[in-house]
């Protein structure tokens, strides 16, 4: 949701913080700034709206001289985007950076403004900064903790004290932060791409320790400063990966990812016409009875799809829900069920939520997560990490079709261990999953007829996505990522649905996408492309090569022939394109799309 920095080493810091900030830009754009040491004084500089003006401030005013310091970029949640507003926030003594939400902030505001503080801005950060500094009476881990007492919600806080120059204090709760040591200089980060330039070695840091940065390194605590070993992680992705390698946008280049990257989270998994994930043993998921799977956007869109294929391979039910739904219904369990949790970055603050509330009914959780070592792969019983690489575009992409082939490769795991399919079709099964990569490369062959499909209709107010079943799911993925890129108002429907209510709002010309792959469903979804082309519309259908519904569609995206079950992977590859076209063509930032964040870290 927002993006936090700190360093102190022999660099000049403001470089570094800049550095920073600009890898985590994809977590929030809205505002920027940087508190410094300088001459025994904390100089704090900020402003409105993307980092470049930040840059252009610092450069036009001249930029401090400093090596120890802490950086923000902010996705706004309490007030609007302002240099106000921008982060870091100070008392009178204590600057902070923060990523979350402090649910709490309005009680804490109003009782230090009872004691006569002052507030300049409308944050709740400014609140826990000036909690922090009303508690501090020169002991700055006693101050943390009584401060950290009274918050309520979730928190990665970077913290300066004035007078305790070059020094940085880390602490976090539910929103993410890793403490990464260098060659004689260390660093706080809301991700790793921010260090990747300097080091690949970081820590987690638990709710309840303090990470102490000083010329000395590192030192890891408890509020009564008792010293705290932590073991020592290394990131493995290289540094290209998180950089747009001569794509035009990095959304460009996740899609043009997704054959490796499918490749690279299913053949490890294949061993010998069985599916393996580390460390889940043989029979795990025998005697379920039911399974849900929860999530947010996208990922609930794979889950979606995943849900289809259980169901049709298992036979066992799956309810899919939304995870800011899941967590506040109360939800039923049963004795044997099951939850999947999928997430990309593993910080969705509402999916960690609802994986917490499901571990606290006694629920086995299995989370599918892209992001190593982030708090959802650590709160669940078991991870089955996809190994996408770093999704830096806010629209996911890669990461929904390494989700979306770990679903396939769930599917037919629990279905052979609950003898719902026997060795042979497993074995098949195995087979032709190992086709996927190379279906979905011919596939990305569709690129120019997008680019040309969404020239004729980026001019549209309003479009339809509908599908039957897999399609349907499928649907639901393509009309996001056109309405969180382009800014063009679309709806994904039940193709069956159509005559129930909303073909009332097919016009002359309003362009329909059908997703026709399902082989049993593909005469009842080109039935209701003659329904809506009876009354106006203009049909794009995606289908397989020379099954194009008897010439009915205005136009054809033509799909390689694999299995239903894997038809998703195929049918979301030309959305994902079409989107990115039509983005493009409008104008739209397709990498930071506006209001948006590539991680909701709050509720
Ligand atoms: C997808 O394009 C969106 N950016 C968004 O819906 C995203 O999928 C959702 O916020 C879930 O994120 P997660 O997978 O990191 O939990």
């Amino acid at each position: 949701m927002c993006g936090i920095v700190g360093y102190i080493g022999e660099k000049n810091c403001v470089d570094v913080l800049l550095d920073g900030l600009s890898s985590l830009e994809y977590r929030g754009y809205d505002s920027a700034g940087i508190a410094v040491f300088e001459n025994g004084e904390v100089e704090t500089v900020k402003s409105c709206g993307r980092l470049v003006n930040l840059r252009d401030k610092l450069k036009s005013d001249g930029a401090p001289i400093s090596k120890c310091g802490i950086g923000h970029t902010r996705w706004a949640t309490h007030g609007k985007p302002s240099d106000a507003n921008a982060h870091p926030h100070s008392g009178s003594k204590v600057t902070i950076v923060h990523n979350g939400i402090i649910e709490n902030y309005v009680d804490l505001k109003n009782s230090l403004q009872e004691k006569g503080v002052k507030f300049i801005s409308d944050t709740d950060t400014e609140v826990a900064a000036k909690l922090i500094d009303y508690y501090y009476h020169n002991d700055p881990l006693a101050a943390i903790k009584s401060a950290l007492s009274r918050i309520r919600g979730s928190f990665a806080f970077g913290i300066l004290f004035s007078d305790i120059p070059d020094t940085i204090y880390a602490v976090r709760k539910d929103s993410p932060l890793i403490v990464a040591e260098g060659d004689g200089e260390s660093f706080i980060a809301s991700d790793i791409p921010a260090v990747l330039k300097y080091t690949r070695k970081y820590y987690l840091i638990e709710e309840n320790e303090v990470a102490v940065l000083t010329k000395r390194g590192i030192r890891f605590c408890d509020f009564d400063g008792e010293t705290i070993e932590k073991e020592m992680q290394t990131a493995t992705w290289d540094i290209s990966a998180a950089e747009k390698g001569g794509y035009r946008h990095f959304m460009l280049k996740e899609i043009y990812e997704q054959p490796k990257a499918i490749k690279d989270t299913v053949s490890p998994r294949i061993i010998d016409g069985k599916i393996v994930f580390d460390g889940i043993k043989d029979g795990e998921f025998k005697g379920i009875s039911q399974i849900h799977i929860v999530a947010c956007g996208t990922a609930m869109h794979a889950g979606m799809v995943g849900k289809y294929a259980i169901e049709s391979l298992a036979r066992i039910p799956v309810n899919v829900d939304i995870a800011s739904e899941f967590r506040y219904r109360d939800p039923i369990f049963g004795k044997n069920d099951y939850l999947i949790i999928i997430s990309q970055s593993g910080e969705t603050a509402d999916t960690l939520a609802a994986l917490r509330l499901a571990r606290s009914r006694g629920v086995k959780t299995i989370a599918v997560v892209n992001v190593v070592g982030s708090s959802i792969a650590r709160g669940a019983d078991h991870v089955i990490y996809t190994w996408a690489g770093p999704e830096i575009a806010v629209a996911s992409t890669k990461a929904y079709s390494v989700q979306l082939s770990v679903m396939y490769m769930l599917a037919a795991r629990i279905a052979f261990e609950n003898n719902a399919i026997d060795n042979s079709k497993y074995t098949e099964f195995c087979s032709e999953i190992l086709k996927l990569p190379e279906a979905v490369s011919q596939t990305l062959a569709q690129q120019e007829n997008c680019q040309r499909l969404a020239s004729i209709y980026q001019n549209a107010h309003s479009l339809f996505f509908i599908g039957r079943g897999m399609d349907y799911a499928v649907s639901m993925e393509g009309s996001l990522k056109l309405k969180e890129i382009s800014y063009i108002h679309s709806e994904a429907y039940a193709a069956g649905e159509l005559k129930h209510g909303t073909i009332s709002l097919i016009v002359e010309g309003m362009p329909v996408i059908a997703v026709a792959t399902q082989r049993q469903l593909v005469e009842k979804t080109v039935s209701n492309i003659k329904e809506v082309k009876a009354r106006g519309a203009n049909v794009l259908l995606a289908c397989r090569e020379g099954e194009n519904g008897v010439g009915e569609a205005d136009e054809l995206i033509e799909l390689p022939d694999m299995p239903d079950i894997f038809m998703p992977s195929l049918a979301v590859i030309p959305l994902q394109l079409f989107a990115y076209y039509m983005a493009v063509l409008r104008g739209c930032d397709v990498d930071k799309p506006r209001n948006l964040a590539k991680s909701v870290t709050v509720e």
